[in-house]
């Protein structure tokens, strides 16, 4: 199964100012839909209460400390989910992504949630394709295999 990683980042590697920020800058929002839908989305309990929008068409799977990354991700039959965030849920879910979609937005915060909070190993990546999302202002979403 492939465990997609998506996020809107900032260019200094940020995906929020903090915890329990409703990100109103993602310029992603309908092509996160659509490469989302129909697919288990995974997510860690400070993202869920901050979404303001339901994930219609989609198994949504609020993680809590105590589950087993590796355990939720066995319960799945799809050949594909993704791994929505925040970044604390990113780095307990990064021994086992295969693919990272990271919409790389022009905003520097300085300070936040880094994508990939207290990571203890690199991961090494091969660049697969990119993505216009809005192409006047050099938005665009970058893919890439977990090697
Ligand atoms: N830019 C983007 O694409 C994007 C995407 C998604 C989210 N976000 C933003 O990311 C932020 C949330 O990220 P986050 O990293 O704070 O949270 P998170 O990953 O959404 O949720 C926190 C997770 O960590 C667990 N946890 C808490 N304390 C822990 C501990 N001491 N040991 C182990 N696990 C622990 C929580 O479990 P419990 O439930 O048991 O506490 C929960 O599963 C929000 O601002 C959200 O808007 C941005």
């Amino acid at each position: 199964m492939d465990v997609i990683l998506i996020a809107a980042v900032t260019v200094d590697g940020f995906i929020a100012r903090h915890s329990n920020e409703v990100i109103t800058w993602s310029e992603d929002l309908s092509l996160f839909k659509k490469q989302t839908m129909g697919y288990p989305v995974i997510m860690g309990s400070n993202t869920r209460n901050t979404l303001t929008v339901e994930l219609s068409g989609r198994k949504v799977i609020v993680v809590h400390r105590e589950d087993d990354p590796e355990k939720v991700l066995s319960t799945l039959e799809n050949d594909r989910c993704f791994v929505i965030g925040g970044g604390r849920t990113f780095t307990r879910f990064a021994p086992f992504l295969t693919r990272l979609y990271l919409t790389i937005h022009p905003l520097v915060f300085g300070k936040g949630i880094p994508l990939f909070p207290e990571l203890d190993s690199e991961l090494r990546l091969r660049f697969v394709k990119k993505i216009a999302v809005n192409e006047a202002a050099g938005i665009y979403q970058f893919q890439y295999k977990v090697l």
